[in-house]
């Protein structure tokens, strides 16, 4: 079996990121957290990875270009020996020479239901449209923005008089339940294929 390692990368609050480490708590999801790293020095997720004993880093990003800040992040990663790098809430795109590294193997949630409404503020984007349903999606990561092959999607109807805020609290409860789920998928894949299509490099 394919050893079962997840990073998490995060900006921001960490509610994906902990409800990740809930079902590995509860026996849902057979895995283990190795790092939490995070661009922003103090995003709550970093303190509560901090508080729960596991390997949190803050590597801030501000004033840093692209390609070099994910050298960095690459060498921070590395003595971790990720097999999933998931991302949550991680608002940054990554660069291809990080995308080679771990290819077929960084995962992304993203609060509406992809193509529709990427990139920054989802759930606006979605009533501002005025669809009547939208919903979360976990996908692969590839070097767009919330682009990539589609894992799971849960749908989640928009309600007559729904805000940014409830819209966005109905759906992130969805993807606290997607989540984990689809990292159980590719984690089970990883050990029927443990060489995803693009990643030769022996690990
Ligand atoms: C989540 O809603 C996640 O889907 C979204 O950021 C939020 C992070 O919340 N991600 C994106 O919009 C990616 N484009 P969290 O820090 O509480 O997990």
């Amino acid at each position: 079996m394919m050893p079962r390692k997840i990073a998490i990368l995060l900006s921001g609050r960490g509610s994906n990121f902990l409800a990740i480490h809930d079902a590995i708590a509860r026996g849902d999801l057979n895995a283990g957290i190795c790092c939490v790293v995070s661009n922003v020095p103090d995003a709550a997720g970093l303190a509560k990875a901090r508080e729960l004993g596991l390997n949190a880093v803050s590597l801030p990003s501000r004033g840093i270009e692209r390609t070099g800040y994910d050298r960095l992040l690459l060498a921070t990663l590395r003595p971790f020996s990720p097999t999933l790098v998931c991302l949550a809430g991680f608002m940054r795109i990554l660069s291809p020479e990080f995308l080679r590294e771990y290819a077929g193997r960084v995962m992304n949630i993203h609060p509406a239901l992809l193509p529709s409404f990427p990139g920054l503020h989802a759930q606006r984007q979605a009533l501002q449209y005025g669809v009547k349903v939208s919903g979360c999606t976990v996908h692969l990561v590839d070097e767009g923005v919330d682009t990539g092959p589609i894992l799971l999607q849960r749908a989640v109807e928009v309600f007559e008089g729904d805000t940014e805020e409830t819209l966005s609290a109905r759906i992130l409860k969805q993807e606290h339940d997607l989540y984990w789920r689809a990292i159980a998928m590719v984690l089970d894949r990883l050990d029927r294929n443990p060489s995803p299509a693009g990643d030769t490099a022996p690990r």
